[in-house]
Protein backbone atom coordinates (compact mmCIF):
# COMPACT_ATOMS: atom_id res chain seq x y z
CA UNK A 1 0.00 0.00 0.00
CA UNK A 2 1.71 3.12 -1.07
CA UNK A 3 2.07 6.15 2.24
CA UNK A 4 2.21 9.86 0.47
CA UNK A 5 4.10 11.09 3.43
CA UNK A 6 3.71 14.88 4.01
CA UNK A 7 5.54 16.44 6.54
CA UNK A 8 8.84 14.89 7.91
CA UNK A 9 10.79 14.89 10.75
CA UNK A 10 14.48 13.78 10.24
CA UNK A 11 16.45 13.05 12.62
CA UNK A 12 20.30 12.81 12.55
CA UNK A 13 19.70 15.13 9.35
CA UNK A 14 23.09 17.06 9.69
CA UNK A 15 25.26 13.77 9.49
CA UNK A 16 26.60 12.23 6.91
CA UNK A 17 23.77 10.08 5.53
CA UNK A 18 20.78 12.23 6.98
CA UNK A 19 22.26 15.28 5.21
CA UNK A 20 22.00 13.00 1.85
CA UNK A 21 18.66 12.27 2.74
CA UNK A 22 17.25 15.98 3.26
CA UNK A 23 18.86 17.38 0.40
CA UNK A 24 17.49 14.16 -1.41
CA UNK A 25 13.93 14.51 -0.52
CA UNK A 26 13.80 18.40 -0.71
CA UNK A 27 14.90 18.04 -4.83
CA UNK A 28 12.70 15.25 -5.27
CA UNK A 29 9.45 16.07 -3.46
CA UNK A 30 7.30 19.29 -4.52
CA UNK A 31 5.79 19.46 -1.42
CA UNK A 32 5.55 18.92 2.30
CA UNK A 33 7.77 20.30 5.13
CA UNK A 34 11.30 18.70 6.63
CA UNK A 35 12.06 19.63 10.01
CA UNK A 36 15.06 18.82 10.77
CA UNK A 37 16.35 17.27 14.76
CA UNK A 38 19.63 16.85 15.62
CA UNK A 39 21.94 17.23 18.94
CA UNK A 40 24.97 18.33 16.34
CA UNK A 41 27.26 15.77 18.44
CA UNK A 42 30.74 16.24 17.07
CA UNK A 43 29.54 13.93 13.78
CA UNK A 44 26.42 16.58 13.28
CA UNK A 45 27.48 19.81 11.12
CA UNK A 46 24.98 22.14 10.43
CA UNK A 47 27.61 23.49 7.92
CA UNK A 48 26.41 20.45 5.47
CA UNK A 49 22.98 22.14 5.34
CA UNK A 50 24.37 24.80 4.48
CA UNK A 51 21.81 26.65 1.90
CA UNK A 52 18.95 24.73 2.55
CA UNK A 53 17.63 28.17 4.90
CA UNK A 54 16.17 29.86 1.90
CA UNK A 55 13.91 26.80 1.12
CA UNK A 56 10.88 27.51 2.86
CA UNK A 57 9.60 24.27 3.50
CA UNK A 58 12.83 23.59 5.57
CA UNK A 59 13.91 24.15 8.89
CA UNK A 60 16.13 23.08 11.88
CA UNK A 61 15.67 22.23 16.03
CA UNK A 62 18.42 21.52 17.55
CA UNK A 63 17.77 18.57 20.51
CA UNK A 64 18.51 15.44 21.46
CA UNK A 65 15.98 12.48 20.63
CA UNK A 66 16.29 11.03 24.22
CA UNK A 67 13.61 14.24 25.24
CA UNK A 68 10.65 12.55 24.91
CA UNK A 69 8.54 15.65 25.42
CA UNK A 70 10.72 17.58 22.89
CA UNK A 71 9.59 15.28 20.01
CA UNK A 72 6.51 15.25 21.25
CA UNK A 73 6.05 18.75 20.88
CA UNK A 74 7.48 19.26 17.28
CA UNK A 75 5.21 16.01 15.97
CA UNK A 76 2.20 17.83 17.05
CA UNK A 77 3.71 21.83 16.73
CA UNK A 78 4.52 20.64 13.08
CA UNK A 79 1.53 18.22 11.82
CA UNK A 80 4.66 15.83 11.31
CA UNK A 81 3.27 12.43 9.79
CA UNK A 82 6.38 10.76 8.89
CA UNK A 83 9.77 10.12 11.08
CA UNK A 84 12.98 9.46 8.97
CA UNK A 85 15.43 8.29 11.84
CA UNK A 86 19.11 8.28 11.49
CA UNK A 87 20.33 9.74 14.57
CA UNK A 88 22.70 7.15 16.12
CA UNK A 89 26.52 7.18 17.31
CA UNK A 90 27.88 5.54 14.19
CA UNK A 91 31.63 4.37 14.77
CA UNK A 92 32.27 0.96 15.55
CA UNK A 93 35.96 1.83 16.77
CA UNK A 94 34.14 4.58 19.24
CA UNK A 95 31.55 2.21 20.48
CA UNK A 96 34.73 -0.31 21.60
CA UNK A 97 36.53 2.76 23.21
CA UNK A 98 33.53 3.77 25.08
CA UNK A 99 29.93 2.00 24.81
CA UNK A 100 27.91 4.62 27.07
CA UNK A 101 26.93 6.87 24.15
CA UNK A 102 25.64 4.21 22.00
CA UNK A 103 23.62 2.38 24.20
CA UNK A 104 21.80 5.80 24.95
CA UNK A 105 21.69 7.52 21.81
CA UNK A 106 20.50 4.22 19.75
CA UNK A 107 18.36 1.94 22.39
CA UNK A 108 17.63 5.01 25.05
CA UNK A 109 17.11 7.56 22.41
CA UNK A 110 15.49 5.38 19.50
CA UNK A 111 12.88 4.17 22.46
CA UNK A 112 12.25 7.87 23.29
CA UNK A 113 11.49 8.96 19.72
CA UNK A 114 9.04 5.66 19.35
CA UNK A 115 7.10 6.91 22.35
CA UNK A 116 6.59 10.22 21.42
CA UNK A 117 5.29 8.57 17.79
CA UNK A 118 2.75 6.32 19.86
CA UNK A 119 1.69 9.01 22.20
CA UNK A 120 0.75 11.39 19.35
CA UNK A 121 0.03 9.10 16.81
CA UNK A 122 -1.72 6.72 18.19
CA UNK A 123 -3.29 7.35 21.73
CA UNK A 124 -4.28 10.83 20.88
CA UNK A 125 -8.25 11.39 20.46
CA UNK A 126 -7.75 11.72 16.27
CA UNK A 127 -4.80 8.93 15.22
CA UNK A 128 -3.60 10.22 11.95
CA UNK A 129 -2.04 8.05 8.92
CA UNK A 130 2.23 8.07 9.83
CA UNK A 131 4.86 6.24 9.20
CA UNK A 132 8.08 5.59 11.38
CA UNK A 133 11.03 4.64 9.19
CA UNK A 134 13.84 3.37 10.99
CA UNK A 135 17.55 3.17 9.16
CA UNK A 136 19.41 0.43 10.32
CA UNK A 137 22.81 -1.58 9.46
CA UNK A 138 23.49 -4.96 8.38
CA UNK A 139 26.46 -5.29 11.43
CA UNK A 140 23.28 -6.51 13.40
CA UNK A 141 23.91 -9.84 11.56
CA UNK A 142 27.24 -10.43 12.20
CA UNK A 143 29.94 -11.62 9.95
CA UNK A 144 29.98 -13.97 6.87
CA UNK A 145 32.46 -16.43 6.05
CA UNK A 146 33.68 -16.13 2.49
CA UNK A 147 30.90 -18.59 0.73
CA UNK A 148 28.02 -17.86 2.93
CA UNK A 149 25.45 -16.82 1.20
CA UNK A 150 24.84 -12.78 1.59
CA UNK A 151 22.69 -11.31 4.93
CA UNK A 152 18.63 -11.37 3.80
CA UNK A 153 15.89 -10.19 6.13
CA UNK A 154 15.70 -13.55 8.51
CA UNK A 155 19.38 -13.71 8.81
CA UNK A 156 19.51 -14.33 12.34
CA UNK A 157 20.71 -11.00 14.50
CA UNK A 158 24.45 -11.78 15.61
CA UNK A 159 26.00 -8.37 16.60
CA UNK A 160 29.43 -8.63 17.48
CA UNK A 161 30.78 -4.75 18.50
CA UNK A 162 28.83 -2.44 21.07
CA UNK A 163 27.56 -0.55 18.02
CA UNK A 164 25.72 -3.33 16.44
CA UNK A 165 24.23 -4.56 19.66
CA UNK A 166 22.90 -1.25 20.04
CA UNK A 167 21.36 -1.18 16.34
CA UNK A 168 20.34 -4.76 16.90
CA UNK A 169 18.31 -3.55 20.10
CA UNK A 170 16.86 -0.43 18.44
CA UNK A 171 15.43 -2.62 15.65
CA UNK A 172 13.99 -4.95 17.84
CA UNK A 173 12.21 -2.05 19.79
CA UNK A 174 11.01 -0.86 16.72
CA UNK A 175 9.68 -3.91 15.79
CA UNK A 176 7.84 -4.44 19.30
CA UNK A 177 6.09 -1.18 18.46
CA UNK A 178 4.51 -2.07 15.79
CA UNK A 179 3.67 -5.84 17.03
CA UNK A 180 2.57 -4.51 20.02
CA UNK A 181 1.14 -1.24 19.45
CA UNK A 182 0.26 -1.03 16.01
CA UNK A 183 2.61 1.59 15.10
CA UNK A 184 3.21 2.18 11.37
CA UNK A 185 6.94 1.71 10.85
CA UNK A 186 9.51 0.14 7.93
CA UNK A 187 12.95 -0.59 9.16
CA UNK A 188 15.45 -0.51 6.22
CA UNK A 189 18.90 -2.18 6.78
CA UNK A 190 22.02 -1.18 4.47
CA UNK A 191 25.25 -1.75 3.98
CA UNK A 192 28.71 0.46 4.09
CA UNK A 193 27.83 3.79 2.74
CA UNK A 194 30.09 6.47 0.95
CA UNK A 195 29.99 9.63 -0.87
CA UNK A 196 29.40 13.32 0.07
CA UNK A 197 29.58 14.80 3.25
CA UNK A 198 31.13 11.52 4.95
CA UNK A 199 33.04 12.14 8.49
CA UNK A 200 36.34 11.81 7.89
CA UNK A 201 37.08 8.96 11.29
CA UNK A 202 35.39 6.43 8.53
CA UNK A 203 37.68 4.54 6.20
CA UNK A 204 36.90 5.81 2.86
CA UNK A 205 37.44 10.21 3.46
CA UNK A 206 39.76 9.07 6.00
CA UNK A 207 41.99 7.70 3.30
CA UNK A 208 41.39 10.49 0.96
CA UNK A 209 42.33 13.13 3.54
CA UNK A 210 45.57 11.44 4.91
CA UNK A 211 46.67 10.57 0.76
CA UNK A 212 46.18 14.48 0.65
CA UNK A 213 47.80 15.39 3.61
CA UNK A 214 50.63 12.67 3.23
CA UNK A 215 49.83 10.67 6.35
CA UNK A 216 50.05 6.82 6.95
CA UNK A 217 46.87 5.34 5.61
CA UNK A 218 46.00 3.02 8.37
CA UNK A 219 44.78 -0.64 7.65
CA UNK A 220 43.40 -2.72 10.31
CA UNK A 221 45.11 -6.19 9.95
CA UNK A 222 45.29 -7.80 7.20
CA UNK A 223 43.29 -5.42 5.34
CA UNK A 224 41.09 -8.38 3.94
CA UNK A 225 37.89 -8.01 5.65
CA UNK A 226 34.88 -7.07 2.97
CA UNK A 227 32.33 -4.90 2.90
CA UNK A 228 29.55 -4.22 0.09
CA UNK A 229 30.10 -0.55 -0.67
CA UNK A 230 26.76 1.70 -1.38
CA UNK A 231 26.50 5.00 -3.05
CA UNK A 232 24.73 7.72 -0.27
CA UNK A 233 22.99 8.33 -3.16
CA UNK A 234 21.29 4.81 -3.71
CA UNK A 235 20.68 4.73 -0.24
CA UNK A 236 18.08 7.48 -0.31
CA UNK A 237 16.61 6.35 -3.09
CA UNK A 238 15.72 3.01 -0.77
CA UNK A 239 14.93 4.81 2.14
CA UNK A 240 12.02 7.10 -0.04
CA UNK A 241 11.02 4.07 -1.65
CA UNK A 242 10.37 2.48 1.72
CA UNK A 243 9.04 5.40 3.21
CA UNK A 244 6.32 5.73 0.69
CA UNK A 245 5.97 2.33 -0.96
CA UNK A 246 6.68 -0.32 2.17
CA UNK A 247 4.49 -2.35 4.14
CA UNK A 248 4.30 -1.52 7.80
CA UNK A 249 5.97 -4.03 9.79
CA UNK A 250 8.49 -4.63 7.00
CA UNK A 251 12.01 -4.89 7.13
CA UNK A 252 14.02 -4.31 3.82
CA UNK A 253 18.13 -5.12 3.31
CA UNK A 254 19.69 -2.28 0.88
CA UNK A 255 23.32 -3.74 -0.75
CA UNK A 256 25.17 -1.91 -3.19
CA UNK A 257 26.22 -4.89 -5.39
CA UNK A 258 29.59 -3.92 -4.49
CA UNK A 259 31.62 -6.34 -2.23
CA UNK A 260 35.60 -5.36 -1.83
CA UNK A 261 38.70 -6.16 0.51
CA UNK A 262 39.25 -2.90 2.25
CA UNK A 263 43.06 -3.04 0.80
CA UNK A 264 41.64 -2.74 -2.78
CA UNK A 265 39.19 -0.12 -1.45
CA UNK A 266 42.45 1.55 -0.40
CA UNK A 267 44.63 0.70 -3.34
CA UNK A 268 41.91 2.16 -5.90
CA UNK A 269 42.06 5.56 -3.49
CA UNK A 270 45.57 5.69 -4.08
CA UNK A 271 45.35 5.06 -8.21
CA UNK A 272 42.74 7.74 -8.35
CA UNK A 273 45.38 10.24 -6.41
CA UNK A 274 48.35 9.06 -8.78
CA UNK A 275 45.88 9.75 -11.33
CA UNK A 276 44.87 13.59 -10.27
CA UNK A 277 47.82 14.37 -9.06
CA UNK A 278 50.45 13.29 -12.61
CA UNK A 279 47.28 15.68 -13.81
CA UNK A 280 47.26 18.66 -12.33
CA UNK A 281 50.26 21.39 -11.25
CA UNK A 282 47.78 23.28 -9.09
CA UNK A 283 46.97 20.10 -6.98
CA UNK A 284 51.05 19.39 -6.63
CA UNK A 285 51.18 23.06 -5.12
CA UNK A 286 47.88 23.07 -3.20
CA UNK A 287 49.23 19.79 -1.45
CA UNK A 288 53.22 19.71 -1.09
CA UNK A 289 52.96 17.04 1.65
CA UNK A 290 51.23 14.03 -0.46
CA UNK A 291 53.37 11.43 -2.44
CA UNK A 292 52.04 12.45 -5.63
CA UNK A 293 53.53 16.60 -5.21
CA UNK A 294 56.69 14.94 -6.00
CA UNK A 295 55.76 12.28 -8.41
CA UNK A 296 55.68 9.16 -5.67
CA UNK A 297 52.67 6.63 -5.22
CA UNK A 298 49.93 7.37 -3.13
CA UNK A 299 50.26 3.76 -1.89
CA UNK A 300 53.85 4.52 -0.27
CA UNK A 301 51.58 5.38 2.47
CA UNK A 302 49.71 2.24 3.29
CA UNK A 303 50.68 1.21 7.06
CA UNK A 304 49.30 -2.34 8.46
CA UNK A 305 48.43 -1.51 12.22
CA UNK A 306 46.52 -3.71 14.98
CA UNK A 307 43.28 -4.90 13.91
CA UNK A 308 39.80 -3.75 15.62
CA UNK A 309 38.98 -6.14 18.84
CA UNK A 310 36.33 -8.28 17.22
CA UNK A 311 36.06 -7.15 13.54
CA UNK A 312 33.61 -8.22 11.42
CA UNK A 313 35.37 -10.23 8.54
CA UNK A 314 32.64 -9.85 5.66
CA UNK A 315 29.36 -8.70 5.29
CA UNK A 316 27.31 -9.19 2.04
CA UNK A 317 23.76 -8.00 1.28
CA UNK A 318 20.59 -9.57 -0.57
CA UNK A 319 18.23 -6.99 -1.30
CA UNK A 320 16.04 -8.82 -3.89
CA UNK A 321 13.30 -8.62 -1.23
CA UNK A 322 13.70 -4.64 -1.84
CA UNK A 323 14.15 -4.97 -5.52
CA UNK A 324 10.90 -6.96 -6.03
CA UNK A 325 8.60 -5.18 -3.08
CA UNK A 326 10.03 -1.84 -3.88
CA UNK A 327 11.58 -1.82 -7.73
CA UNK A 328 15.04 -0.71 -5.35
CA UNK A 329 18.49 -1.81 -7.30
CA UNK A 330 21.70 0.05 -7.31
CA UNK A 331 22.19 2.58 -9.74
CA UNK A 332 26.13 3.58 -9.34
CA UNK A 333 29.06 1.49 -9.82
CA UNK A 334 31.97 1.32 -7.56
CA UNK A 335 34.72 2.65 -9.63
CA UNK A 336 32.27 5.94 -10.84
CA UNK A 337 31.53 6.50 -6.96
CA UNK A 338 34.90 6.47 -5.47
CA UNK A 339 35.97 8.82 -8.53
CA UNK A 340 33.18 11.29 -7.80
CA UNK A 341 33.83 11.14 -4.15
CA UNK A 342 37.50 11.56 -4.59
CA UNK A 343 36.58 14.17 -6.81
CA UNK A 344 34.05 15.78 -4.09
CA UNK A 345 36.72 15.79 -1.16
CA UNK A 346 39.20 18.06 -3.68
CA UNK A 347 36.18 20.24 -4.34
CA UNK A 348 35.21 20.71 -0.94
CA UNK A 349 38.69 20.92 1.26
CA UNK A 350 37.06 23.69 3.20
CA UNK A 351 35.07 21.30 4.85
CA UNK A 352 37.13 18.57 5.76
CA UNK A 353 39.50 21.12 6.74
CA UNK A 354 37.76 22.74 9.28
CA UNK A 355 36.27 19.47 10.62
CA UNK A 356 39.86 18.89 11.60
CA UNK A 357 40.20 22.05 13.10
CA UNK A 358 37.76 20.56 15.54
CA UNK A 359 37.66 18.42 18.81
CA UNK A 360 37.83 16.17 16.31
CA UNK A 361 41.53 16.20 15.64
CA UNK A 362 42.44 15.94 19.42
CA UNK A 363 40.27 12.98 20.20
CA UNK A 364 41.59 11.16 17.00
CA UNK A 365 45.52 11.66 17.76
CA UNK A 366 44.55 10.29 21.70
CA UNK A 367 42.68 7.36 20.76
CA UNK A 368 43.83 5.55 17.61
CA UNK A 369 45.79 2.87 17.38
CA UNK A 370 48.45 3.93 14.55
P1 LIG B 1 26.68 10.11 11.45
O1 LIG B 1 27.47 9.69 12.64
O2 LIG B 1 27.37 10.74 10.30
O3 LIG B 1 25.52 11.11 11.90
C1 LIG B 1 24.75 10.89 13.04
C2 LIG B 1 23.92 12.15 13.29
O4 LIG B 1 23.09 11.90 14.44
C3 LIG B 1 24.77 13.39 13.61
O5 LIG B 1 24.28 14.50 12.91
C4 LIG B 1 24.59 13.57 15.11
O6 LIG B 1 24.70 14.92 15.53
C5 LIG B 1 23.19 13.03 15.32
N1 LIG B 1 22.96 12.55 16.69
C6 LIG B 1 23.75 11.71 17.41
N2 LIG B 1 23.23 11.53 18.64
C7 LIG B 1 22.08 12.25 18.68
C8 LIG B 1 21.08 12.43 19.68
N3 LIG B 1 21.17 11.85 20.89
N4 LIG B 1 20.02 13.21 19.39
C9 LIG B 1 19.92 13.82 18.16
N5 LIG B 1 20.85 13.69 17.21
C10 LIG B 1 21.91 12.90 17.45
O7 LIG B 1 25.90 8.80 10.98
P2 LIG B 1 25.56 8.28 9.52
O8 LIG B 1 26.73 7.57 8.99
O9 LIG B 1 24.95 9.37 8.76
O10 LIG B 1 24.47 7.19 9.86
C11 LIG B 1 23.10 7.53 9.95
C12 LIG B 1 22.31 6.28 10.35
O11 LIG B 1 22.51 5.26 9.39
C13 LIG B 1 22.73 5.71 11.69
O12 LIG B 1 21.56 5.27 12.35
C14 LIG B 1 23.61 4.53 11.32
O13 LIG B 1 23.55 3.52 12.30
C15 LIG B 1 22.96 4.08 10.04
N6 LIG B 1 23.86 3.41 9.08
C16 LIG B 1 24.98 4.04 8.64
C17 LIG B 1 25.78 3.42 7.69
C18 LIG B 1 27.03 4.07 7.15
O14 LIG B 1 27.74 3.44 6.37
N7 LIG B 1 27.35 5.31 7.50
C19 LIG B 1 25.43 2.16 7.20
C20 LIG B 1 24.30 1.54 7.73
C21 LIG B 1 23.50 2.18 8.64
O1 LIG C 1 28.01 -1.89 7.45
C1 LIG C 1 27.38 -0.71 7.82
C2 LIG C 1 28.24 0.07 8.80
O2 LIG C 1 29.32 0.63 8.04
C3 LIG C 1 27.48 1.16 9.53
O3 LIG C 1 26.48 0.57 10.32
C4 LIG C 1 28.42 2.00 10.40
O4 LIG C 1 27.71 3.07 10.98
C5 LIG C 1 29.53 2.54 9.52
O5 LIG C 1 30.47 3.25 10.31
C6 LIG C 1 30.23 1.40 8.78
O6 LIG C 1 30.95 0.56 9.72
P1 LIG C 1 32.40 -0.02 9.39
O7 LIG C 1 33.07 -0.35 10.66
O8 LIG C 1 32.33 -1.09 8.36
O9 LIG C 1 33.05 1.30 8.69
P2 LIG C 1 34.50 1.98 8.82
O10 LIG C 1 34.56 3.02 7.76
O11 LIG C 1 34.81 2.36 10.21
O12 LIG C 1 35.45 0.79 8.41
C7 LIG C 1 35.33 0.13 7.15
C8 LIG C 1 36.33 -1.00 7.14
O13 LIG C 1 37.64 -0.45 7.09
C9 LIG C 1 36.29 -1.86 8.37
O14 LIG C 1 36.58 -3.21 8.00
C10 LIG C 1 37.41 -1.31 9.25
C11 LIG C 1 38.43 -0.84 8.24
N1 LIG C 1 39.24 0.34 8.62
C12 LIG C 1 38.60 1.44 9.08
C13 LIG C 1 39.30 2.57 9.42
C14 LIG C 1 38.58 3.78 9.97
C15 LIG C 1 40.62 0.31 8.45
O15 LIG C 1 41.19 -0.70 7.99
N2 LIG C 1 41.32 1.44 8.79
C16 LIG C 1 40.71 2.56 9.29
O16 LIG C 1 41.44 3.56 9.62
Amino acid sequence: MNFEPNNLLITGGAGFIGTNFVRHWLARRGAGKVLVYDALTYAGNIDNLAGLDANSRYSFVRGDICDEAKVRELLTAHAIDTVVHFAAESHVDRSILGPDDFIRTNIVGTHALLKAAKSVWLDATLSRGHRFHHVSTDEVYGSLNPTDPPFHEATPYAPNSPYSASKAGSDHLVRAYHETYGLNTTITNCSNNYGPYHFPEKLIPLIIINILSGKPLPIYGDGLQVRDWLHVADHCVAIELAVTRGESGEVYNVGGNSETPNIEIVHRLCSLADEHFAADTILRATFPNSPGATGRPAAELITHVSDRPGHDRRYAIDYRKAQLALGYAPARDLAAGLRTTFDWYLTNTGWWQALLGRDYKAWVEKNYRR
